[in-house]
């Protein structure tokens, strides 16, 4: 059996990504109790369930040529979680790319150990060490992709689907847990934890670089239902190498893209966006800021362009005020914070499906 890479979402199907949430946030409710301070007062370790343990005894290699702060901290944090080591193997540390090929450094560290979450630049660069690991090789960010991004913003917008009212259901309570959800799709054992809460389909808009957090929404939202609303300058589109993936799952139907900033707000209950200068891309700093000038998010931009009153605003982080002003970035429509925490969480479901199991591809139902 080859082992389960993940180079993108468009990877995976729409079943194996709603299995990721669905477990990203059974994994959640189950660990945080066991992230508390447990002293003689509040020793409630004896009646908490384990988390899943499959990284006991295995070490997951985190092989990054760029710098990162959430990435390194969800992989780090989660791997123990999962009872696994995290081993850091930043440029500096390896021969990769010095002294030996991507070919002969996959094969070696996938000798001993049993993941490789790799940063990378070119995105050629994780292909060439997916096609030689023994392995199962996760994409940490490329130059098109940041599938584990996209995973944490969906868990992220699930939770507070309360934010978003369906206009034409009736009236719930959102702090009580979906017991009706919850009796369909999880197992016996389960049932005591809350399901992962319904999300209505959204209008998501995106102003800002067409880099890879983008494209992983590209291919995903629309193929869960939301639609997409991006608006970028021309010499910035998508590179056609994303874009086939885009057609080739049919996700084009539900996006709009066009380059006024203000047209892609219109009706838009989260509005996203991303640095307009991408690890890498120092020297074009003068020529980007130029040419982003009107793409940053503020409240007149949206109230403007006529997105949802009640919109909600996202961003991946690290945050520079150009692509957003502090307003909406610290304002109470913003969920940037927990969607950083949810980086942990759905990089722990992700790490337990595909390193500590090979299973992702296994229904709900048997999981
Ligand atoms: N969002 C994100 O990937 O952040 P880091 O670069 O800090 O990992
Ligand atoms: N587009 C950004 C994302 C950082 C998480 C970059 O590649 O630097």
């Amino acid at each position: 059996m080859s082992p389960p890479h993940l180079m993108t979402l468009a990877d995976l199907s729409v079943p194996q990504i709603r299995r990721l949430l669905s477990h990203s946030f059974y994994s959640k409710q189950l660990s945080l109790p066991w992230l508390e301070p447990h002293t003689p007062q509040n020793s409630r370790a004896k009646d908490l369930k384990l988390p899943s343990q499959s990284l006991f005894n295995k070490t997951v290699a985190l092989m990054f040529n760029k710098r990162s702060t959430r990435t390194r901290l969800a992989a780090e944090t989660s791997t123990t979680l999962l009872g696994g080591r995290a081993l850091f193997l930043g440029k500096d540390d390896i021969q990769l790319g010095v002294n030996e090929s991507a070919r002969d450094t996959a094969r070696i560290v996938g000798g001993m150990c049993q993941g490789i979450f790799a940063r990378v630049g070119d995105h050629s660069e994780i292909e060439e060490l997916a096609k030689y690991s023994p392995v199962p090789v996760i994409n940490a960010l490329s130059s098109y992709w940041h599938p584990t991004q996209i995973l944490a913003d969906l868990l992220t917008l699930h939770e507070h689907a309360h934010l978003f009212p369906d206009p034409s259901a009736s009236p719930s309570d959102p702090s009580k847990p979906d017991i009706k959800n919850a009796k369909t799709s999880i197992k016996t054992k389960k049932k005591r934890m809350a399901a992962l809460p319904e999300l209505r389909p959204l209008t998501v808009a995106y102003v800002g670089d067409s880099a890879n957090v983008l494209h992983d929404m590209l291919v995903t939202y629309p193929r869960l239902g939301h639609s997409l609303r991006v608006a970028s300058p021309p010499k910035y589109r998508a590179p056609p190498e994303v874009w086939k993936r885009v057609e080739e799952l049919g996700c084009d139907k539900g996006i709009w893209w066009g380059e006024d900033p203000k047209e892609a707000v219109h009706g838009a209950d989260v509005v996203v966006t991303d640095t307009w200068i991408s690890m890498g891309q120092e020297a074009e700093k003068a020529q980007r800021l130029q040419d982003f000038q009107g793409y940053q998010v503020t409240e007149q931009l949206c109230r403007e362009g006529g997105a949802n009153p009640d919109w909600k605003f996202m961003h991946c982080l690290p945050r520079k005020p150009d692509e957003v002003d502090d307003e909406v970035f610290y304002g109470p429509r913003s969920l940037v914070f927990p969607e950083a925490d949810n980086r942990k969480w759905s990089m722990m479901a992700l790490f337990d499906l595909l390193i500590g199991k090979w299973n992702i591809y296994v229904p709900e139902a048997e999981a």
